[in-house]
């Protein structure tokens, strides 16, 4: 009959668009809770006239704890089951890199937290800063080093061994001591502490940065710097002692590759929610940061909005990187324009 037709289309059509969702300034604060992120995902798994459920996945530039942890914290918050098969953090597509490199410096996060995120992306032997110190505490001047921070580091003999690449995954926190031992690697001849480099660029070893984010929502009124405002400090005190410019590699919204990696994602998860391994046509991107989520999005050719949750705090649209599918209150009022439109 017309109604089942009209029924099945529905159903096609809901198959043939997906979400993709940042985490931090649209669906939780940290870890509190934005409501309307609760009552979207509960929609989106099925609570909904059609009773299906409607493809997501998550892509947030958050880092600091591996995938599983993050996502049953969050499923805690949203009280919605959370698959690592459809969760992308900014160190993610970093697995990748366990094959090319051997000893690597992981640099970021609590403790040594992002020590155990790489070694369970199959990184072979990984230090963080902490390892160093205990080594030689003479490295970073000014830092206090506890006992409990030197009992869980793991020191070796530095200087009769070469680190092969630099890892930044999440937000230093002691940018003096961070950025001391990463100009000194990045001035080494190939990795070897204690050592100078006559030729800065030809010995240099790479690094890489899990997003580029100069700022962050969080607790405090006006939002923090993030990795991206280290990063330029790093470049900038680095160009100042070698004269040249620092080649680096950066991952997370917006860059290219994260997007590609957020497709094979989303065709795995469709795999695994309706059986068909494909991207639907009508990707929408919903993000609170113009200069990640919504220019990345618009460049990949999603559908991109913007919420007034985060990080953006300006009028009708953004005047740089305006979203292509509108400006919306909070996640709920995008989400359902959006269905309004597809279904
Ligand atoms: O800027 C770092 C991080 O907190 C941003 O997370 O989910 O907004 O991409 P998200
Ligand atoms: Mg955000």
């Amino acid at each position: 009959s017309q109604v089942q037709s009209v029924l099945a289309d529905k159903v096609a059509a809901a198959k043939n668009m997906a979400f993709v969702f940042d985490i931090d300034g649209v669906l939780v604060h940290g870890d509190r809770l934005i409501p309307e992120g609760r009552r979207v995902l509960r929609m989106l798994n099925g609570d909904n006239q059609l009773g299906i459920k409607i493809p997501h996945i998550f892509l947030t530039n958050g880092s600091g704890k591996p995938e599983l942890a993050r996502t049953q914290q969050l499923s805690g918050i949203l009280g919605s089951e959370i698959s690592t098969g459809q969760f992308i953090q900014s160190h993610t597509p970093m697995r990748a890199l366990a094959r090319y490199y051997n000893t690597v410096l992981v640099v970021g996060g609590e403790g040594t937290r992002c020590r155990d995120v790489a070694e369970e992306y199959g990184f072979r032997d990984v230090v963080v800063p902490d390892d160093i110190l205990a080594w030689d505490p003479s490295i970073a001047p000014y830092r206090v080093f506890t006992e409990a921070e030197r009992a869980a580091a793991r020191p070796r003999d530095f200087a009769a061994a070469n680190i092969d690449a630099i890892l930044v995954f999440s937000d230093s926190r002691d940018y003096a001591t961070d950025m001391q031992i990463i100009v000194d690697l990045l001035r080494s001849e190939r990795g070897r502490l204690g050592t100078l480099a006559r030729d800065p660029e030809s010995q240099r070893i790479p690094i890489y940065f899990s997003q580029g984010d100069l700022l962050c929502p969080t607790e405090h009124p006006i939002p923090r710097m993030s990795q991206g405002a280290f990063r330029i400090g790093l470049e900038a005190m680095y160009k100042a002692l070698t004269g040249v410019e620092l080649e680096r590699v950066v991952y997370g919204k917006p860059e290219l590759a994260t997007y590609k990696y957020a497709d094979e994602v989303m065709a795995a998860w469709m795999d695994s929610l309706h059986g068909e391994e494909r991207v639907p046509d009508n990707v929408y991107m919903i993000g609170d940061n113009p200069a990640s989520d919504i220019v990345g999005g618009n460049m990949y050719g999603w559908n991109t909005c913007l919420v007034r949750t985060g990080v953006f705090q300006g009028g009708e649209n953004d005047e740089e990187n305006p979203a292509s599918f509108g400006v919306f209150t909070n996640v709920w009022e995008a989400v359902t324009a959006a269905c309004r439109r597809e279904l």
